[in-house]
């Protein structure tokens, strides 16, 4: 069995990944940290995990002294702490999958810029391979370090890709997402609480969010085009799901059925790609615990516009399930094992 160590494992996609790796069938959970929790066992904090995973929760510098039968670490710890563990980690030569946003950029200004603060370890953000597999598949198998996406990033950039590689985006796209509060993370903040979400809507950083450099460098780094992007997040009352409607300018000839056509070239045999049917629009639900990305589309031709909507599970594709699927990869198993499950819709 691969032996798995997760830090920040009391957190929202630590927990998640605690759920996948408990039911993956080749890995185990061998160490887990926590700074607040480390006189607690993982099952004490979640008794529902009683006598499947039982395992002390230590914190992260006694982990990174634990890690010698270790395969996998995966980081689910804040931008910014996570930095300092990758970077000692791959100095035992470890495998790592950073949930954060640190190793997401290639040019360390436009992290600095974005995450406002200094990168410490800008030598060895060239290391890292962006864990998206759809565009990275063969770097990701053969890296030992993965930043894995963005979730709003993973919902945006997965839809746009075969657009931009068959050179069909002209023009500012225009990416309207919404999203679960769950992606904020499992901390108190006065926005984030019940009844300040429950029953409301609403967009917030609209002047620039970190995610909309990250969709743009990525898509160029996969395609050698760089778009332009125009993204604005929403907080919609749900615990977990992300749905962003995207709205691109198109040429007056391209049908649905063409759209249909590139997207079934890219992705096809895309395990976690589901196209779906003309005119049935993805809804959160269907995409909920599961791996899945769930992509729709119509043509306006009265507007010039192609209009595309995404669903993802910002906890599973857009976190957790995406950094399972990284690990199936450079480990070499199926890309699939441990994470081929639906949603039950209601
Ligand atoms: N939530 C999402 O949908 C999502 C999606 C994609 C990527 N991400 C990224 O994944 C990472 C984790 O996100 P999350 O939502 O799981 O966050 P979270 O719920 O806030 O959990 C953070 C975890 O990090 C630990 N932690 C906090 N400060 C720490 C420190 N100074 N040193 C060591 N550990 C520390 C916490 O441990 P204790 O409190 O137990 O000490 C907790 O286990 C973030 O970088 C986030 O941006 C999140």
């Amino acid at each position: 069995m691969v032996k798995v160590a997760i830090f920040g494992a009391t957190g929202y996609t630590g927990i998640e990944l605690v759920r996948l790796i408990v039911s993956h069938p080749l890995c185990e959970v061998s160490v887990l940290t926590s700074e607040t929790y480390s006189d607690k066992r993982f099952s004490e904090l979640f008794p529902t995990f009683k006598g499947l995973c039982d395992i002390q929760l230590v914190d992260s510098n006694t982990a990174i002294d634990m890690l010698d039968d270790v395969d996998v670490s995966f980081l689910c710890l804040p931008h910014g702490t996570s930095m300092g563990v990758v970077y000692k980690l791959l100095a035992k030569n470890r495998r790592i999958i950073d949930l954060s946003g640190d190793f997401r950029f290639k040019d360390v200004s436009i992290y600095e810029k974005w995450y406002e603060k200094k990168h410490l370890f800008a030598d060895i953000l060239h290391k890292a391979v962006y864990g998206l597999p759809e565009l990275f598949r063969e770097k990701i198998k053969k890296a030992n370090l993965i930043a894995n996406p963005g979730c709003y990033a993973t919902s945006v950039i997965v839809p746009l890709y075969p657009l931009l590689r068959k050179g069909l985006i002209k023009g500012t796209v225009i990416a309207d997402c919404k999203s679960g509060v769950s992606g904020a993370g499992r901390k108190s903040e006065l926005r984030l609480m019940f009844s300040e979400v429950n029953g409301n809507f609403t967009a917030y950083s609209v002047s620039g969010h970190r995610h909309n450099p990250e969709m743009e460098e990525v898509l160029a780094e996969a395609t050698g085009f760089k778009p332009e992007i125009l993204f604005v997040p929403h907080l919609v009352p749900i615990n977990r799901g992300i749905l962003s409607t995207i709205y691109v300018d198109i040429d007056e000839n391209y049908t649905w059925d063409d759209v249909r056509d590139i997207y079934h070239d890219f992705y096809g045999d895309e395990p976690f790609v589901k196209l779906y049917p003309k005119g049935r629009m993805p809804e959160v639900r269907e995409v909920r615990n599961s791996n899945y990305i769930a992509i729709s589309w119509e043509v306006r031709r009265d507007k010039g516009k192609l209009v595309i909507v995404s669903a993802i599970d910002n906890l599973v594709k857009g976190a957790s399930g995406q950094a399972v699927q990284n690990m199936n990869l450079m480990l070499g198993f199926e890309e699939t094992v441990g994470l081929v499950s639906l949603s039950s819709i209601v």
